[in-house]
Order: C-alpha cells, then structure tokens, then sequence
C-alpha cells in the first residue's frame, strides 16, 4: 500500500482534500493523469496501483515525472484503494475495471474508468462489441452499466456531478461526438449517410507494446485500421443516437499515423437545408460550446492542427459547408491522451468534487 510521508514541499497550497486513487498510473492514461493531478490544487494523489510495476517506488519506475509523495506502486487491491481514497481514476486495459468496480463502489469510491467497460447502456451491448475480453472476464454487474454515465463533460454535466461510476469517452468518440452533436442535436443534418474519417498518433494503442507501433511499422506511413466495425464506431452511434432522439448508423474509419499523440477527426454530413452557410453552422457551434473553455471554435476558413492542441484538455472545432454538394464538414482536433484520455477523466473529477470542470487543467498549447 502507498505510503503518505511527504519526501519534498509541494510548490503551491492543496486547498482540498479531495483524495485519488490512479490505477495503472505507469501507463499513458496514468502518467497523464499523475501529471496533471499532482499540480491540481483540488486534488491529491494517494495511491498508485499497478500490476508488473507493483512494489516499486513511483521514482524507480517514472524518474520523469515527480510526484510529492514518491509512493509505492501496489497491486490494485479495493479495501486498500478504499482506505486511502474518496476517488480513483482507473487507466487500465479493456476488461479489467470490471473487476474492480462493484467493490470500489460499494466501499464508497467514485470511480472514472477510462476503459469501455462501462461505455454501453448494457452489458450485452458491451459483450457484443468487446468479444475477447467478455470471454476473458466474468461479468454480471449489468445494474452498474445502466448506472454509469457516459463522461463527455460538455453534454453530460448534470449526471457527472452527482455519479458514483463515470465512463470516459474514447478518443476518437471524444473528438468526433463533440463536433457532430450540435448538429444532431438541433436536426440540422440527415440521420443517414454521416461519415468519420480519422487519423491518431501511436499512443492511442497504449505503452504495452504491440507489433503495429513500433517505429519500424508505423512510421513514415499512414495506414486505415479497424475498417467497418472498430468498436469506437457502436460508442459514436450510441451517444448519436440519444441526442438525435433516432437510430443513427454511420461510417468511421481511423488511421494511425506516425506522430505520438494528437487526433484528427474530420466528419462528413449532409445538410437538411441546403441554403445554410459556413457562418450559421459555427454560430450554432459557438452558441452550444459558449460557456465550455475546454472548446474553441475556430472562425470559418481556419483548420485545426493537432499540434494546437498538443498536451492540453482542450479539443479544436471548425466547421466548412460545401453547397454544391450540401455536405457538412466538421473538423475536431484533440490531444487523445488529454482531452480524449486523461484530461477529460479529470473534467469529471472536477464536475463530482463541484469544481469548475476546467480546473487545473491546461487549455494552452506549448508551440511548437
Ligand atoms: N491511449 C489512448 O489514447 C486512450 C484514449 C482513451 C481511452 N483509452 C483507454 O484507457 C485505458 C488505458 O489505456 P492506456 O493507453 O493508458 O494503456 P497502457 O498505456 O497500456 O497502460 C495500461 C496500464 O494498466 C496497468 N494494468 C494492466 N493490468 C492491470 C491489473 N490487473 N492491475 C493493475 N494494473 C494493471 C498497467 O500497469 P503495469 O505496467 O504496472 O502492469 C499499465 O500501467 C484503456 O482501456 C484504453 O482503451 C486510451
């Protein structure tokens, strides 16, 4: 169990006690979440959950990150994760959060889970799209799938705030579902016929190692995967749908291209009314998006670089209208391991603690 002897000052006053649990905190999710979570003033972290890095000291494992308390990275054990916290992050691969949930809950943990295990309305939802790990893991918590709420902060504030279990949003659903809802929302577009064409660095697949990013494979290169049926595409058409009040099916292919981090999602749609403008779809934007920092809508004729967004919680939107063929674009860029990871995650800690949902979080990119 980590241990809360302070090994140096803090640089700036902690004005609460608001204390978190990170699990699978040497991964990209939970290095992130360290980050920012040690220079939040709202928030302290103290536990620090692994599995192959369990009982090392966080320094021996992360010397490039410091923390103020150099913890013990410990097995994810949920009385001891109880005793320590009133929250946890968990950063963990599919599957694996079920197994720790309905205990964090019921010892009276608020959970957000970056995985997918808690995205879906039901379990057999989740069980049809996650076909490996349903037959990995032993499931039965379908009450804690209907409970959990979905945690795009922006279109979900209200339930975040008073949650037990938040399910973070994937990355490329992050991007892609913050541009496209206005629309949905408002019925300014058709149901049928919407198109996602995204493309996102290698850190989206994680820090275990995998064949297809290694630097020898993925770089100068740019290749589609997932192609008809990646899983994030049920995720987008369910939160589509709920909004757009309607069944909505659509297209999303995804690319990996050869930078590290960033996300570019670029959603195609077709106008309900042909007469509108580029203006009246990014006022509609602007009108939407008006009281959320963590969203900048650019001024028609700029495009968002993912490089604009680099290590910030903020996501990039600029929309296009070509009236010969009535198409609407959208263009989204994040830093998926920020606002499509991490940073997101914490928008809805802020939201359950009762903070702003910007708090702590850095909206300013270091450019280049
Ligand atoms: N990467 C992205 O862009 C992104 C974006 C949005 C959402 N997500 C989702 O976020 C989750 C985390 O992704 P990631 O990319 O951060 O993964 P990652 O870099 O592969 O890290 C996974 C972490 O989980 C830990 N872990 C694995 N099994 C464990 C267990 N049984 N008990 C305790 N710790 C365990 C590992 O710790 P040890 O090394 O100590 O074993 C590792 O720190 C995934 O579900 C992913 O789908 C990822």
């Amino acid at each position: 169990m980590g241990e809360l002897k302070e090994e140096k000052a803090t640089s700036y006053p902690k004005t609460s006690q608001n204390k978190v649990a990170i699990i699978g905190a040497t991964g990209y999710g939970g290095l992130q979440s360290v980050r920012l979570l040690e220079s939040h003033p709202d928030f302290l972290i103290t536990y620090l959950g692994g599995k192959r890095s369990a009982g090392k000291r966080w320094s021996e494992v992360c010397p490039f990150t410091s923390i103020t308390q150099n913890l013990e990275i410990c097995d994810a054990v949920p009385e001891k994760i109880a005793d320590s916290a009133d929250f946890a992050i968990l950063s963990l691969p599919n599957g694996e959060a079920s197994q720790l949930v309905p205990e964090l809950l019921d010892r009276n943990v608020r959970v957000v889970d970056l995985s997918a295990d808690y995205r879906y309305r039901s379990l057999t939802h989740w069980s049809q799209v996650y076909v490996q790990e349903s037959l990995k893991f032993k499931r039965g918590d379908h009450d804690l799938c209907k409970e959990a709420v979905y945690g795009l902060p922006e279109w979900k504030q209200h339930e975040i705030s008073e949650a037990r279990l938040v399910a973070s949003p994937g990355c490329f659903p992050t991007a892609s579902l913050l541009a496209l809802l206005p629309f949905l929302n408002q019925g300014l577009v058709e149901n049928e016929g919407i198109i996602i064409d995204a493309k996102t660095g290698t850190s989206g697949g994680g820090r275990i190692p995998k064949e297809a990013m290694l630097l020898a494979e993925a770089s100068e290169a740019i290749s589609p995967y997932g192609v008809i049926g990646h899983r994030h595409t049920s995720e987008i058409e369910q939160l589509s749908s709920e909004v757009a009040g309607k069944l909505i099916q659509l297209q999303f292919t995804p690319h990996l291209v050869p930078m590290v981090r960033g996300l570019l999602s670029t959603v195609y749609c077709r106008l309900r009314d042909p007469g509108l403008t580029a203006e009246d779809c990014n006022t509609v934007l602007e009108a939407i998006y008006k009281d959320y920092p963590t969203v900048e809508v650019l001024p028609v004729g700029r495009y968002p670089s993912t490089k604009w967004v680099r290590n910030t919680n903020k996501v990039m939107l600029s929309v296009q209208v070509d009236n010969r063929t009535s198409r609407l674009i959208l263009m989204s860029a994040v830093d998926n391991l920020v606002k499509g990871q991490a940073g997101q995650a914490i928008q809805s800690l802020n939201i359950m603690a009762g903070l702003p949902l910007e708090r702590g979080l850095p909206l300013e990119t270091y450019y280049p």
